[in-house]
């Protein structure tokens, strides 16, 4: 199948998806989000396919979070749906039965560090950088980063990212247990390629199983659900309005409190 948005290619029976908008540093727009959910729902249909690793295009960015330039046109319910929309997508890529890793290859802020966090591992290049900056905008994380980080790398830190919005380099990141390897940023595909030729020789069944274990160690729902409503309640306040012009107007933003 071809998309706008995304590179597919397949090797060894692993499936790499590649989001491809570097002039936009792969930010996820609706387009890219629903090419996303059509991709990640054939990778889990076809068994053929054993694993897959999800990368951005360009040396620059894995992904530099949600389209900004699209949550303008949001109302409060607008922007709930978005998020419940974009968890949905994130918690089907955490629950595939197969692994789904992110090569992390330059920028992952905001909903590409989300998405890098909803894959069941990561490997980040020497030049990756994370932060969830969207308290910036007058927003908080709507795809489940503020429940995944706190899971990865504990309450104080998450906290810290998010009440902060600063970026952590790669090797912070290996150190805070985010990413489980750096490599050179010409390494990233063949080692993500080299770990899951491992993880594919296992037993198909195994693999589900420790995924999905795994996965009801950070069970409930009420932090995801409490975070979409939050979304769409900021989402419409004067100050996210603000925060939001200001980044298309390349300015600083005013913030007010309301
Ligand atoms: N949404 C929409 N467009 C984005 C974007 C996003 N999240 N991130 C980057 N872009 C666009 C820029 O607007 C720019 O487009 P233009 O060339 O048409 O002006 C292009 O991608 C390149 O980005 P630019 O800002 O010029 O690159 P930079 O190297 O100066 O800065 C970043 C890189 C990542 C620091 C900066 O792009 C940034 O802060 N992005 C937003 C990050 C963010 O807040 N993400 C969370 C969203 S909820």
């Amino acid at each position: 199948m071809s998309y706008q948005t995304i590179l597919t290619s397949v090797s060894d029976a692993v499936l790499t998806i590649t989001l491809n908008r570097p002039e936009k540093l792969n930010a996820l727009n609706q387009t890219v989000l629903s090419e996303l959910e059509q991709v990640v729902n054939d990778f889990i249909a076809r068994p053929e396919w054993r694993s897959a690793i999800i990368t951005g295009s360009g040396e620059k960015a894995f992904i530099a979070g949600a389209d900004i330039s699209e949550f303008s046109a949001l109302d409060s319910t607008g922007g709930t749906v978005l998020a419940q929309k974009g968890q949905a997508l994130f918690r089907r890529i955490e629950t595939a039965p197969k692994p789904i890793i992110a090569a992390v290859n330059g920028f992952a802020l905001g909903g590409g560090c989300e998405l890098a966090m909803a894959c069941h591992f990561r490997l980040a290049s020497e030049n990756a950088r994370f932060g969830q900056p969207e308290v910036n905008l007058g927003l908080l994380p709507g795809y489940g980063g503020t429940q995944r980080l706190t899971q990865l790398v504990g309450k104080g830190r998450a906290l810290e990212l998010l009440l902060t919005g600063n970026m952590i380099d790669a090797v912070t990141a290996f150190n805070y247990g985010l990413v489980n390897h750096v490599v050179p940023q010409h390494e990233l595909l063949t080692k993500a390629s080299a770990l899951l030729a491992v993880i594919n020789t296992k037993a198909p069944l195994a693999v589900a199983a420790c995924i999905e274990a795994a996965n009801l160690a950070a069970a409930g729902d009420a932090g995801y659900k409490n975070e979409a409503e939050s979304f769409g309640k900021l989402i419409a306040s004067d100050d996210a309005r603000e925060g939001i012009a200001a980044f298309m107007e390349k300015r600083k933003a005013a913030f007010k409190g309301r």
